[in-house]
């Protein structure tokens, strides 16, 4: 099984989406999966220009001479699509978004009727892509995730592919600090392991492991009192 991993935070294995992004990629590995990762902040990847060259004049390749001619043909043959990265303003981070984008010459230039809706055909030959997600962000709440996995669910349906799971952790700043004062918070990073493993051997991950990835660390009032005195100590 291929896996393709692209890290959408600009502060790539240092930043709080590594913390759960690492462990659920390592879960894959030690299940026999081959696994390549790409950090946004690494690439050149330009916007979009729309004007469906990759389409019509050069079929599946793109005018663009960046790096998404390395990651295409990448993505064409992966198994499991893994997109990370930080909540910003309630969606994903800007270049892993311009990256979504550079993916249209996934799917064929025609429509075609899916589950009675129109779509594109995908390109290459790989049955029942699967696409996971992992997303950190600030805020307390665990619905703060909500119009982004419904984004990405919307994205796996476009790219003709499952949505397997998105592995979401609220008050994320807080596991980083706890690691880092040794308090007992590694069950969190042990569940995204198992989610990573549990994708490889059997296609998906179990509700109560993703809830285990998400469980609240710390009281909310208290989680909301310590990230202020942080920020007016920073301002
Ligand atoms: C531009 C920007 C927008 C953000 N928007 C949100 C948001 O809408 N909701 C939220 O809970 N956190 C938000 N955050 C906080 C980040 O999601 C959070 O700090 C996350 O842990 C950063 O992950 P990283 O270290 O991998 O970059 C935002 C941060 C930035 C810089």
């Amino acid at each position: 099984m291929k896996v393709i991993a692209i890290n959408g935070s600009p502060h790539g294995d240092k930043g709080n989406t590594w913390l759960i992004l690492g462990p659920f990629l390592e879960g894959m590995r030690a299940a026999g999966a081959e696994v390549k990762v790409f950090e946004t902040k690494s690439l050149t990847i330009r916007p979009c220009q729309g004007e469906y060259s990759c389409w019509f004049r050069t079929p599946g390749r793109c005018f663009q001479d960046d790096d998404m001619q390395t990651l295409l043909p990448e993505l064409l043959t992966a198994n499991v699509l893994v997109l990370a990265t930080p909540l910003y303003v309630d969606g994903m981070a800007g270049p892993l978004k311009m990256v979504v984008d550079r993916m249209i010459p996934m799917g064929e230039p025609r429509i075609v009727s899916r589950e009675d809706h129109c779509r594109h055909p995908g390109r290459g030959d790989v049955e029942d892509r699967k696409i996971a997600m992992v997303s950190n962000c600030g805020f307390w709440e665990l619905d703060n995730f909500d119009a982004l996995v419904a984004h990405v669910k919307a994205i796996a349906k476009n790219l003709d592919a499952t949505f397997a799971g998105a592995l979401l952790r609220p008050h994320g700043p807080a596991l980083k600090a706890m690691l880092d004062q040794h308090m007992p918070v590694a069950d969190v990073l042990d569940a995204a392991r198992d989610a990573g493993r549990q994708l490889v051997e059997t296609g998906s991950i179990a509700p109560e492991t993703l809830s285990a990835v998400s469980r609240p660390l710390l009281p909310r009032d208290m989680y909301v009192a310590i990230a202020n005195e942080h920020m007016a100590r920073r301002g």
